[in-house]
Protein backbone atom coordinates (compact mmCIF):
# COMPACT_ATOMS: atom_id res chain seq x y z
CA UNK A 1 0.00 0.00 0.00
CA UNK A 2 1.17 3.23 -1.00
CA UNK A 3 0.63 5.83 1.81
CA UNK A 4 1.91 8.51 0.69
CA UNK A 5 0.42 8.43 -2.74
CA UNK A 6 -3.20 7.82 -0.23
CA UNK A 7 -2.56 10.76 1.65
CA UNK A 8 -2.01 13.08 -1.80
CA UNK A 9 -5.77 12.45 -2.37
CA UNK A 10 -6.96 13.71 0.96
CA UNK A 11 -7.35 17.34 0.91
CA UNK A 12 -6.84 17.89 4.39
CA UNK A 13 -3.18 16.65 3.91
CA UNK A 14 -2.60 19.59 1.53
CA UNK A 15 -4.44 21.92 4.05
CA UNK A 16 -2.60 24.39 6.94
CA UNK A 17 -3.95 21.31 9.16
CA UNK A 18 -1.19 18.98 7.35
CA UNK A 19 0.85 18.05 10.07
CA UNK A 20 -1.78 17.08 12.41
CA UNK A 21 -2.28 13.53 13.40
CA UNK A 22 -6.14 12.14 13.12
CA UNK A 23 -6.32 9.21 15.11
CA UNK A 24 -10.14 9.06 15.62
CA UNK A 25 -10.86 7.15 12.62
CA UNK A 26 -12.93 4.59 14.72
CA UNK A 27 -15.41 7.98 15.01
CA UNK A 28 -15.56 9.15 11.06
CA UNK A 29 -12.75 9.14 8.50
CA UNK A 30 -11.65 12.19 6.19
CA UNK A 31 -12.63 12.04 2.55
CA UNK A 32 -10.47 11.72 -0.33
CA UNK A 33 -11.24 13.82 -3.16
CA UNK A 34 -12.90 10.92 -5.11
CA UNK A 35 -15.42 10.96 -2.92
CA UNK A 36 -15.87 14.80 -2.60
CA UNK A 37 -15.60 14.90 -6.54
CA UNK A 38 -18.38 12.41 -7.30
CA UNK A 39 -21.09 13.83 -4.02
CA UNK A 40 -20.55 17.42 -5.83
CA UNK A 41 -21.48 16.28 -9.42
CA UNK A 42 -24.89 14.79 -8.09
CA UNK A 43 -25.13 18.56 -6.78
CA UNK A 44 -23.51 20.05 -9.90
CA UNK A 45 -24.80 18.21 -12.67
CA UNK A 46 -27.70 16.34 -11.83
CA UNK A 47 -29.33 17.19 -8.50
CA UNK A 48 -32.81 15.61 -9.12
CA UNK A 49 -34.79 12.98 -7.26
CA UNK A 50 -34.27 9.18 -8.10
CA UNK A 51 -37.33 6.56 -8.39
CA UNK A 52 -39.63 8.69 -9.28
CA UNK A 53 -39.53 11.44 -11.92
CA UNK A 54 -39.13 9.98 -15.63
CA UNK A 55 -37.13 12.62 -16.72
CA UNK A 56 -33.17 12.50 -17.83
CA UNK A 57 -31.79 14.40 -15.03
CA UNK A 58 -33.50 12.18 -12.34
CA UNK A 59 -33.16 8.61 -14.26
CA UNK A 60 -29.32 9.67 -14.27
CA UNK A 61 -29.74 9.65 -10.32
CA UNK A 62 -31.92 6.53 -10.96
CA UNK A 63 -28.59 4.62 -12.75
CA UNK A 64 -26.57 5.81 -9.81
CA UNK A 65 -28.61 4.44 -7.42
CA UNK A 66 -28.55 0.79 -8.48
CA UNK A 67 -24.91 1.20 -9.57
CA UNK A 68 -24.29 2.45 -5.82
CA UNK A 69 -26.12 -0.63 -4.70
CA UNK A 70 -24.27 -3.08 -7.05
CA UNK A 71 -21.07 -1.55 -5.78
CA UNK A 72 -22.22 -1.67 -2.22
CA UNK A 73 -23.27 -5.44 -2.63
CA UNK A 74 -19.95 -6.80 -4.36
CA UNK A 75 -17.95 -4.96 -1.30
CA UNK A 76 -19.63 -6.80 1.35
CA UNK A 77 -19.77 -10.39 -1.60
CA UNK A 78 -23.48 -10.00 -1.43
CA UNK A 79 -25.28 -11.51 -4.89
CA UNK A 80 -28.54 -9.67 -4.76
CA UNK A 81 -28.01 -5.82 -4.80
CA UNK A 82 -31.96 -5.78 -3.48
CA UNK A 83 -30.42 -6.91 -0.33
CA UNK A 84 -28.98 -3.68 0.07
CA UNK A 85 -30.73 -1.23 1.89
CA UNK A 86 -29.47 2.47 2.55
CA UNK A 87 -30.05 4.44 5.88
CA UNK A 88 -29.43 7.10 7.62
CA UNK A 89 -26.49 5.46 9.10
CA UNK A 90 -25.56 1.92 11.04
CA UNK A 91 -27.66 3.26 13.92
CA UNK A 92 -30.63 3.72 11.97
CA UNK A 93 -30.20 -0.04 10.31
CA UNK A 94 -29.42 -1.73 13.27
CA UNK A 95 -33.78 0.09 14.33
CA UNK A 96 -34.69 -1.23 11.69
CA UNK A 97 -33.85 -4.63 13.11
CA UNK A 98 -34.60 -4.20 16.13
CA UNK A 99 -37.92 -2.95 15.41
CA UNK A 100 -39.15 -4.85 12.59
CA UNK A 101 -41.22 -6.97 13.83
CA UNK A 102 -38.86 -10.09 13.47
CA UNK A 103 -39.51 -11.43 16.88
CA UNK A 104 -42.40 -13.53 18.50
CA UNK A 105 -43.50 -12.51 22.05
CA UNK A 106 -41.78 -14.85 24.46
CA UNK A 107 -38.42 -14.68 22.21
CA UNK A 108 -34.71 -13.80 23.59
CA UNK A 109 -32.38 -11.98 22.45
CA UNK A 110 -28.56 -12.29 22.45
CA UNK A 111 -25.78 -9.22 22.84
CA UNK A 112 -22.55 -9.19 23.92
CA UNK A 113 -21.57 -6.75 27.13
CA UNK A 114 -19.72 -4.71 24.54
CA UNK A 115 -22.51 -3.08 22.21
CA UNK A 116 -22.40 0.43 20.83
CA UNK A 117 -25.44 2.24 22.07
CA UNK A 118 -26.60 1.45 18.77
CA UNK A 119 -27.15 -2.25 19.28
CA UNK A 120 -28.43 -1.72 22.88
CA UNK A 121 -30.38 0.85 22.93
CA UNK A 122 -33.09 -0.28 20.71
CA UNK A 123 -32.74 -3.83 22.23
CA UNK A 124 -33.98 -2.21 25.68
CA UNK A 125 -36.82 -0.46 23.90
CA UNK A 126 -38.13 -3.23 22.00
CA UNK A 127 -37.93 -5.62 25.95
CA UNK A 128 -39.81 -2.47 27.17
CA UNK A 129 -42.93 -2.69 24.55
CA UNK A 130 -43.05 -6.21 23.35
CA UNK A 131 -42.62 -9.44 26.05
CA UNK A 132 -38.80 -10.02 24.11
CA UNK A 133 -35.90 -10.72 26.87
CA UNK A 134 -32.71 -9.30 25.85
CA UNK A 135 -29.65 -11.34 27.50
CA UNK A 136 -26.00 -10.30 27.13
CA UNK A 137 -23.52 -12.77 27.04
CA UNK A 138 -20.34 -11.66 29.12
CA UNK A 139 -16.36 -11.10 27.69
CA UNK A 140 -14.18 -12.67 30.34
CA UNK A 141 -11.20 -10.25 31.39
CA UNK A 142 -8.48 -11.24 28.78
CA UNK A 143 -10.90 -9.16 26.44
CA UNK A 144 -11.70 -12.25 24.17
CA UNK A 145 -15.27 -13.40 22.85
CA UNK A 146 -15.68 -16.79 25.05
CA UNK A 147 -17.45 -19.32 22.59
CA UNK A 148 -18.23 -21.68 25.60
CA UNK A 149 -20.15 -18.83 27.13
CA UNK A 150 -22.16 -18.03 24.13
CA UNK A 151 -22.78 -21.95 23.95
CA UNK A 152 -24.14 -21.71 26.97
CA UNK A 153 -26.32 -18.91 26.44
CA UNK A 154 -27.80 -19.80 23.83
CA UNK A 155 -30.99 -21.40 25.24
CA UNK A 156 -34.09 -19.48 23.75
CA UNK A 157 -32.56 -17.17 21.42
CA UNK A 158 -34.27 -16.12 18.39
CA UNK A 159 -31.78 -13.51 17.37
CA UNK A 160 -28.05 -12.64 17.95
CA UNK A 161 -27.19 -9.38 17.45
CA UNK A 162 -23.76 -8.51 18.11
CA UNK A 163 -21.08 -6.16 17.41
CA UNK A 164 -18.61 -7.98 15.26
CA UNK A 165 -15.66 -5.69 15.95
CA UNK A 166 -16.04 -3.37 18.96
CA UNK A 167 -15.37 0.21 19.16
CA UNK A 168 -13.51 0.40 22.40
CA UNK A 169 -10.95 -2.67 22.43
CA UNK A 170 -11.42 -3.45 18.53
CA UNK A 171 -11.35 -7.19 19.12
CA UNK A 172 -13.64 -9.11 16.47
CA UNK A 173 -15.66 -11.73 17.38
CA UNK A 174 -15.63 -15.29 15.60
CA UNK A 175 -18.46 -14.49 13.42
CA UNK A 176 -18.35 -17.32 11.13
CA UNK A 177 -18.65 -19.56 14.22
CA UNK A 178 -21.13 -17.70 16.11
CA UNK A 179 -23.51 -17.66 13.00
CA UNK A 180 -23.32 -21.47 12.55
CA UNK A 181 -24.07 -22.00 16.00
CA UNK A 182 -26.62 -20.02 16.31
CA UNK A 183 -28.22 -21.21 13.03
CA UNK A 184 -27.96 -25.11 14.62
CA UNK A 185 -29.61 -23.79 17.56
CA UNK A 186 -32.29 -22.06 15.12
CA UNK A 187 -31.28 -18.69 15.68
CA UNK A 188 -30.85 -15.42 13.06
CA UNK A 189 -27.60 -13.62 13.58
CA UNK A 190 -27.21 -9.99 12.52
CA UNK A 191 -23.66 -8.57 12.62
CA UNK A 192 -23.26 -5.28 13.64
CA UNK A 193 -20.37 -3.98 11.28
CA UNK A 194 -19.49 -0.48 11.69
CA UNK A 195 -16.22 -1.27 12.50
CA UNK A 196 -15.06 -3.86 10.94
CA UNK A 197 -16.27 -3.50 7.10
CA UNK A 198 -14.16 -0.54 6.91
CA UNK A 199 -11.02 -2.69 7.86
CA UNK A 200 -11.24 -6.04 6.62
CA UNK A 201 -12.55 -8.14 4.18
CA UNK A 202 -16.31 -8.89 4.75
CA UNK A 203 -18.05 -11.22 2.92
CA UNK A 204 -21.70 -12.00 4.02
CA UNK A 205 -22.25 -14.87 2.25
CA UNK A 206 -19.21 -16.69 3.15
CA UNK A 207 -20.17 -15.73 6.98
CA UNK A 208 -23.90 -16.37 6.04
CA UNK A 209 -24.56 -14.04 8.29
CA UNK A 210 -28.58 -13.03 8.15
CA UNK A 211 -28.44 -8.75 8.75
CA UNK A 212 -25.57 -6.94 8.43
CA UNK A 213 -25.31 -2.98 9.55
CA UNK A 214 -22.26 -0.79 8.67
CA UNK A 215 -22.15 3.37 8.22
CA UNK A 216 -20.34 5.24 5.49
CA UNK A 217 -18.84 7.71 7.20
CA UNK A 218 -16.30 5.63 9.14
CA UNK A 219 -15.36 4.06 5.73
CA UNK A 220 -13.93 7.19 3.52
CA UNK A 221 -17.85 7.88 2.56
CA UNK A 222 -20.24 10.45 3.70
CA UNK A 223 -22.03 11.24 7.22
CA UNK A 224 -25.55 10.30 7.34
CA UNK A 225 -25.08 7.53 5.50
CA UNK A 226 -24.95 4.04 6.46
CA UNK A 227 -26.75 0.36 5.01
CA UNK A 228 -28.59 -2.40 6.09
CA UNK A 229 -27.61 -5.93 4.12
CA UNK A 230 -30.27 -8.66 4.94
CA UNK A 231 -30.99 -12.15 3.52
CA UNK A 232 -34.04 -11.34 0.97
CA UNK A 233 -36.55 -13.71 2.90
CA UNK A 234 -35.80 -11.77 6.27
CA UNK A 235 -36.54 -8.27 4.37
CA UNK A 236 -39.45 -9.76 3.10
CA UNK A 237 -40.80 -10.48 6.30
CA UNK A 238 -39.21 -7.14 8.36
CA UNK A 239 -41.82 -4.11 9.24
CA UNK A 240 -40.37 -0.89 7.49
CA UNK A 241 -39.52 1.54 10.34
CA UNK A 242 -40.39 4.23 8.47
CA UNK A 243 -43.24 4.54 5.82
CA UNK A 244 -44.25 7.37 3.23
CA UNK A 245 -43.64 8.00 -0.62
CA UNK A 246 -41.34 5.72 -2.39
CA UNK A 247 -41.73 2.70 -0.78
CA UNK A 248 -45.19 2.34 -2.08
CA UNK A 249 -47.08 0.87 -4.67
CA UNK A 250 -50.76 2.15 -5.56
CA UNK A 251 -52.49 3.44 -1.96
CA UNK A 252 -55.98 3.92 -1.36
CA UNK A 253 -57.39 6.03 1.73
CA UNK A 254 -57.54 2.35 3.98
CA UNK A 255 -55.30 0.37 2.25
CA UNK A 256 -51.52 0.72 1.50
CA UNK A 257 -49.29 -2.11 0.24
CA UNK A 258 -45.38 -1.99 0.13
CA UNK A 259 -43.25 -2.65 -2.75
CA UNK A 260 -40.48 -4.79 -2.74
CA UNK A 261 -37.45 -5.20 -0.92
CA UNK A 262 -35.20 -2.20 -1.22
CA UNK A 263 -38.01 0.22 -1.84
CA UNK A 264 -40.40 -0.60 0.62
CA UNK A 265 -37.35 0.66 3.16
CA UNK A 266 -36.49 3.85 1.87
CA UNK A 267 -39.37 5.56 1.65
CA UNK A 268 -38.83 9.44 1.58
CA UNK A 269 -36.47 11.33 -0.35
CA UNK A 270 -33.15 9.76 -0.14
CA UNK A 271 -29.72 11.30 0.28
CA UNK A 272 -28.69 10.72 -3.15
CA UNK A 273 -24.95 12.63 -2.98
CA UNK A 274 -24.52 10.46 0.04
CA UNK A 275 -25.38 7.20 -1.90
CA UNK A 276 -23.33 8.23 -5.07
CA UNK A 277 -20.66 9.34 -2.15
CA UNK A 278 -20.94 5.82 -0.90
CA UNK A 279 -19.82 4.49 -3.68
CA UNK A 280 -17.22 6.17 -4.50
CA UNK A 281 -15.93 5.11 -1.19
CA UNK A 282 -16.14 1.86 -1.64
CA UNK A 283 -14.81 1.81 -4.94
CA UNK A 284 -11.87 3.47 -3.26
CA UNK A 285 -11.15 0.88 -1.01
CA UNK A 286 -11.51 -2.15 -3.62
CA UNK A 287 -8.97 -0.25 -5.31
CA UNK A 288 -6.45 -0.35 -2.86
CA UNK A 289 -7.57 -3.65 -1.14
CA UNK A 290 -8.88 -4.63 2.17
CA UNK A 291 -5.88 -6.87 2.98
CA UNK A 292 -3.68 -4.14 2.89
CA UNK A 293 -5.71 -1.89 4.85
CA UNK A 294 -5.89 -4.62 7.70
CA UNK A 295 -2.06 -5.25 7.41
CA UNK A 296 -1.62 -1.50 7.57
CA UNK A 297 -3.47 -0.97 10.59
CA UNK A 298 -1.89 -4.04 12.74
CA UNK A 299 1.22 -2.69 11.95
CA UNK A 300 0.77 1.06 13.19
CA UNK A 301 -1.06 -0.96 16.20
CA UNK A 302 1.93 -3.16 16.64
CA UNK A 303 4.32 0.51 16.58
CA UNK A 304 2.65 2.39 19.12
CA UNK A 305 1.71 -0.64 21.46
CA UNK A 306 5.28 -1.99 21.58
CA UNK A 307 6.07 1.72 22.22
CA UNK A 308 3.56 2.39 25.03
CA UNK A 309 2.99 -0.72 26.90
CA UNK A 310 5.87 -0.64 29.37
CA UNK A 311 5.59 3.27 29.89
CA UNK A 312 4.81 3.41 34.22
CA UNK A 313 1.11 4.31 34.95
CA UNK A 314 -0.30 3.11 31.11
CA UNK A 315 -3.17 0.41 31.52
CA UNK A 316 -4.10 -0.92 27.72
CA UNK A 317 -7.42 -1.93 27.95
CA UNK A 318 -7.35 -5.24 26.66
CA UNK A 319 -6.15 -7.83 25.11
CA UNK A 320 -2.68 -7.05 25.48
CA UNK A 321 -1.90 -8.21 21.75
CA UNK A 322 -2.50 -5.43 18.91
CA UNK A 323 -2.48 -8.52 16.21
CA UNK A 324 -6.19 -8.88 18.01
CA UNK A 325 -7.01 -5.37 18.20
CA UNK A 326 -7.49 -4.10 14.57
CA UNK A 327 -6.87 -0.45 14.28
CA UNK A 328 -7.41 0.53 17.80
CA UNK A 329 -5.68 1.16 21.25
CA UNK A 330 -7.26 2.37 24.14
CA UNK A 331 -5.85 3.59 27.41
CA UNK A 332 -5.77 5.40 30.46
CA UNK A 333 -2.67 7.27 32.22
CA UNK A 334 -2.62 7.13 35.96
CA UNK A 335 -3.72 10.38 37.51
CA UNK A 336 -5.64 11.98 34.08
CA UNK A 337 -9.13 11.58 32.57
CA UNK A 338 -9.31 10.52 29.67
CA UNK A 339 -10.52 14.12 28.37
CA UNK A 340 -7.47 15.45 30.09
CA UNK A 341 -5.57 13.24 27.79
CA UNK A 342 -7.62 13.83 24.62
CA UNK A 343 -7.27 17.72 25.21
CA UNK A 344 -3.66 17.79 26.29
CA UNK A 345 -2.00 15.54 23.45
CA UNK A 346 -3.64 17.72 20.62
CA UNK A 347 -2.91 20.93 22.45
CA UNK A 348 0.75 19.74 23.11
CA UNK A 349 1.56 17.80 20.05
CA UNK A 350 -1.28 17.94 17.32
CA UNK A 351 -2.54 14.50 18.01
CA UNK A 352 -6.50 13.70 17.93
CA UNK A 353 -7.76 11.03 19.55
CA UNK A 354 -10.83 10.11 20.76
CA UNK A 355 -11.90 10.13 24.95
CA UNK A 356 -14.91 9.23 27.37
CA UNK A 357 -16.77 6.12 26.89
CA UNK A 358 -17.35 5.84 23.20
CA UNK A 359 -21.57 5.37 23.64
CA UNK A 360 -20.82 1.80 25.33
CA UNK A 361 -21.74 2.86 28.52
CA UNK A 362 -22.51 -0.33 29.98
CA UNK A 363 -19.00 -1.81 29.50
CA UNK A 364 -17.14 0.96 31.35
CA UNK A 365 -19.65 1.82 34.08
CA UNK A 366 -20.04 -2.63 34.64
CA UNK A 367 -15.82 -2.15 34.92
CA UNK A 368 -16.32 0.54 37.18
CA UNK A 369 -13.46 2.49 35.03
CA UNK A 370 -14.79 6.40 33.91
CA UNK A 371 -13.62 5.84 30.12
CA UNK A 372 -10.63 5.59 28.35
CA UNK A 373 -8.55 7.52 25.78
CA UNK A 374 -8.71 5.98 22.13
CA UNK A 375 -6.27 6.29 18.97
CA UNK A 376 -7.67 4.55 15.94
CA UNK A 377 -6.01 3.97 12.48
CA UNK A 378 -6.77 4.21 9.07
CA UNK A 379 -5.18 4.07 5.69
CA UNK A 380 -3.81 6.87 5.47
CA UNK A 381 -2.02 7.36 8.65
CA UNK A 382 1.93 7.02 8.26
CA UNK A 383 4.63 5.13 10.81
CA UNK A 384 5.88 8.56 11.39
CA UNK A 385 2.68 9.27 12.97
CA UNK A 386 2.55 5.95 15.21
CA UNK A 387 5.94 7.23 16.52
CA UNK A 388 4.57 10.63 17.13
CA UNK A 389 1.58 9.28 18.77
CA UNK A 390 3.95 7.37 21.16
CA UNK A 391 6.34 10.26 22.00
CA UNK A 392 3.48 12.37 22.79
CA UNK A 393 2.20 10.28 25.17
CA UNK A 394 5.49 9.50 26.84
CA UNK A 395 6.07 13.21 27.25
CA UNK A 396 2.09 13.84 28.76
CA UNK A 397 2.99 11.31 31.09
CA UNK A 398 6.19 12.15 32.11
CA UNK A 399 4.38 16.06 32.53
CA UNK A 400 1.02 14.83 34.32
CA UNK A 401 0.38 11.36 35.10
CA UNK A 402 1.22 10.85 38.70
N1 LIG B 1 -19.02 4.87 17.47
C1 LIG B 1 -18.18 5.96 17.17
C2 LIG B 1 -16.91 5.89 17.97
O1 LIG B 1 -16.62 4.90 18.53
C3 LIG B 1 -18.87 7.23 17.28
O2 LIG B 1 -16.20 6.85 18.05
Amino acid sequence: MDVSSIRSDFPIYSSEERDLVYFDNACQTFRPRQVIEAMNEYYELYPACGGRSVHRLATRVSIKLDEAREKVARFIGCDDPNCIIFTRGCTESLNMVAKGRLLKDGDHVLTTDMEHNSNHVPWVQVAMHQDIRHRIVGTPPSGIFDMDRFRDALDDVALVSMVHTNNVTGTTIPAGEIVKEAHDRGALVCLDGAQSTPHQRIDVKELDVDMFAFSSHKMLGPSGMGILYAKMDILERMEPLIGGGGGVGLTTYDRVEFLPPPERFESGLMNYSGVIGTAAAVDYLTRVGMEGVQEHERRLNDIVTRGLKDLPGISILPPADPALRSGIFSFNLQGMTSHDIAMIIDEMAKVLIRSGMHCVHPYFVSRGIDGCARASFYLYNTEEEAHRFVEAVKELSSVFSS
